[in-house]
């Protein structure tokens, strides 16, 4: 029930504030030097009508990548399918003629390994996004909104880093670590990644929340319901 209250309250959230927020209250998604992590990078800005919002062009990047996660998927599975319910329960009687992701649609899961690549192109625009935020009209600044940027890209790296298809990318299909200098590399990066790998589940959980947070921080910021704490030299 807790994983199914997480990832509903975060759909219901993140569709308001990539679809709704912007084009129906005003809200801007980009302020005083701070672009939401939903809208990065920011596509077709001036050419877009008012009512279509740049998210979409981007955000099906990231919202196929965890879609398509191997502990998403065990989780959303568990959590709103009952199938299985959890380790050595048994399944609801509906479920005759099991499919899974064998068949059309969840076959589509296997498209996980494309989402990885393409995420590390917003990836690397998140990390932009918060090294440009630390300049802002001619200034140097340190506010706290570039370090929830940081700490979001921070996440979101250790999220991609710690997947499971990057870690058999890196040392899977090898049949000695060994036998090569090139193999052997690929041995030490795959015992990195797999110290990564084991806490998977915290890293998908905590990047999830920084996303929203960082979204929610500027768009709060843009209503200017708060003034951004910032150091300057
Ligand atoms: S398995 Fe979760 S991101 Fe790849």
């Amino acid at each position: 029930m807790l994983v199914a209250a997480g990832f509903g309250a975060f759909i219901v959230y993140s569709l308001f504030s990539a679809l709704i927020w912007g084009p129906v209250f005003n809200v801007p998604y980009e302020t005083q030097g701070y672009l939401s992590p939903f809208f990065s990078p920011l596509i077709g800005q001036g050419i877009l009508p008012w009512w279509f919002s740049p998210a979409v062009l981007i955000l099906w990047i990231p919202l196929g990548f965890r879609t398509t996660c191997y502990y998403y998927r065990k989780a959303y599975y568990r959590a709103y399918f009952a199938d299985p319910p959890a380790c050595a329960v048994g399944e609801p009687k509906l479920h005759t003629g099991y499919a899974m992701e064998a068949r059309f649609p969840f076959i589509l899961q296997n498209l996980h390994r494309v989402f990885l690549y393409l995420a590390f192109i917003p990836l690397f625009f998140l990390w932009l996004d918060a090294a440009l935020s630390l300049h802002h009209d001619g200034h140097w600044r340190l506010g706290l909104g570039s370090a929830i940027l940081f700490g979001n890209a921070f996440l979101l790296t250790g999220y991609s880093f710690s997947c499971h298809s990057l870690r058999h990318l890196v040392g899977g299909r090898l049949d000695c670590f060994s036998c090569t200098r090139r193999t052997r590399v690929r041995y030490s990066l795959w015992r990195r990644l797999t110290g990564l790998n084991g806490r998977h589940m915290q890293w998908a959980w905590l990047s999830l929340f920084s996303v929203g947070f960082a979204d929610l921080y500027i768009r709060l910021l843009a209503t200017g319901l708060f003034a951004d704490p910032a150091l300057r030299p």
